[in-house]
């Protein structure tokens, strides 16, 4: 029943290179990186990440920096109001704790944009805690090896699922255990195909060849022109962000350069009503003369 040592050692040889993971953890590098994996993929995030710390070495750098600034370093990630909500968490780092990320999970978590996840990665990233980190790779690997699951989809609750990490982590190696769960988790515990054959954990595992492959509907969300509303945003963002400058766009013209085409009279609604929410996220400005990214 020795999960920690079979996967550790498994680890030892099969871990995936991020430039997140390095010898010397800095809680700031932690603090961005998992902010940006938690909607994210893995080799996205890979390319972004040293660009942005390019651009912003320092928390005191991010902490500096206005809307359009961060907005603009943020392009590939989607989501961009995560990146203001991470300018306020460094900011609020930088008044309220001399810029040095703090070690308590309250006051991680009483941190702008940091929700249970990000204060949990950063206790064991940055500083090694002995905390459980759960995120959907995480929470797959060990329902499986928990209890015998009967498809790929069914897994156990968090309620479940935290008495039975804390028993597993290592007193030692916290950081390393969870990063090796989550690359069992992407790369042989996947979601829809697991690879039990070539598993570390097979000869302990309950769910071992066990799990009869099952996909879930696809969400429905809401679309415009055959395509997400969270794409859209993006584009207007995408748009604006290579204009360079302070200058503002005509609403008409921006639509037209996201979408190819201009807008319909029956779209009116639907773009002002997108519009609004990009300027209550903080993510645009507009006056008369159009729009721009928000400083
Ligand atoms: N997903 C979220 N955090 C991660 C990490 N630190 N390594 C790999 N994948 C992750």
């Amino acid at each position: 029943m020795d999960y920690s040592r079979s996967l550790l050692r498994w680890y030892r040889k099969n871990s995936r290179d991020f430039p997140w993971r390095t010898a010397d953890t800095d809680p700031y590098v932690v603090l961005v990186s998992e902010t940006m994996l938690q909607q994210t993929q893995t080799s996205r995030v890979a390319e972004a990440l040293p660009r942005f710390l390019a651009v912003f070495p320092t928390i005191q750098d991010l902490a500096r920096a206005s809307n359009a600034d961060v907005i603009r370093q943020w392009q590939g990630m989607g989501y961009n109001s995560r990146a203001l909500r991470l300018r306020d968490a460094a900011r609020s780092i930088v008044e309220l704790h001399g810029g040095v990320v703090p070690c308590e999970m309250g006051l991680l978590r009483a941190l702008p944009g940091v929700g249970p996840y990000t204060s949990a990665a950063i206790m064991c990233f940055a500083f090694n805690k002995r905390v459980v980190v759960l995120d959907v790779n995480v929470r797959r690997v060990y329902s499986r090896i928990l209890a015998r699951q009967k498809t790929t989809l069914d897994l156990e609750l968090d309620e479940t699922l935290i008495p039975f990490a804390e028993q597993l982590i290592p007193a030692r190696n916290a950081s390393a255990w969870h990063h090796a769960v989550m690359d069992l988790g992407a790369t042989i515990c996947t979601a829809r195909a697991p690879k039990c054959g070539v598993c570390p954990l097979a000869e302990q595992c309950p769910s071992h060849d066990m799990l009869i492959p099952m996909t879930r509907p696809r969400r429905t969300e809401p679309t415009f022109r055959g395509e997400p509303q969270r794409i859209w945003r993006g584009r207007f963002i995408e748009v604006l962000r290579k204009i360079d400058g302070r200058s503002y766009t005509s609403i008409s013209k921006l639509f037209t350069l996201a979408a190819g085409s201009p807008l319909q009279r029956s779209e009116h609604e639907w773009y002002q009503q997108t519009l609004q929410r990009l300027t209550s996220d903080g993510l645009i400005v507009g006056t008369s003369k159009g729009v721009r990214l928000a400083d």
